[in-house]
């Protein structure tokens, strides 16, 4: 009887242990990046390391892509934080994409670059990475939420 009981709490406490696995995964879920709210610019493959951001330190962004009216030297890809209402509350990262490892002219983006987190960024807000030409214009965009 005695044993029967030390085998229960043993059996409780190991799948209390295996069910603590998942839902710590959940909690660090990855941020899914989709296309920007407005228009429909082309969509770029966003990674961030780490996922999400923490505040107050750096996080590497990867950002791949096909831009079919392509890139020239001048062109280059924003990081911003959004709120709510996708006002700017802050600029994360702005990268000369042709000086950053890419050869232009080109239609394939990729660029990774780290930038430090804004330590005053709130719990949950979005980031959106544009690609911007050499003519200003918008030419490729992501966005994903964050939520803390
Ligand atoms: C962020 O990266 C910069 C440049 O590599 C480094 O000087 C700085 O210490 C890093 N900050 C943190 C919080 O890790």
């Amino acid at each position: 009887m005695k044993q029967n009981l030390i085998f229960v709490v043993i059996l409780l406490v190991t799948l209390s242990m295996v069910n603590a696995i998942p839902y710590y995964q959940l909690d660090k879920r990855a941020t899914t990046f989709g296309p920007c709210p407005e228009g429909s610019l082309p969509i770029l493959t966003v990674t961030l390391q780490p996922d999400p951001p923490v505040p107050g330190q750096n996080c590497t962004v990867t950002a791949t892509g096909t831009i079919d009216s392509g890139i020239n030297p001048g062109a280059t890809l924003v990081a911003v934080a959004l709120d709510g209402a996708h006002n700017v509350i802050s600029s994360l990262a702005s990268v000369d994409i042709c000086s950053s490892g890419v050869t232009c002219p080109t239609t394939s983006l990729s660029v990774t670059t780290t930038f430090p987190v804004d330590a005053s960024l709130p719990a949950t807000y979005s980031i959106s990475i544009v690609v911007i030409d050499e003519n200003k214009a918008f030419v490729g965009c992501s966005y994903g939420a964050i939520t803390g």
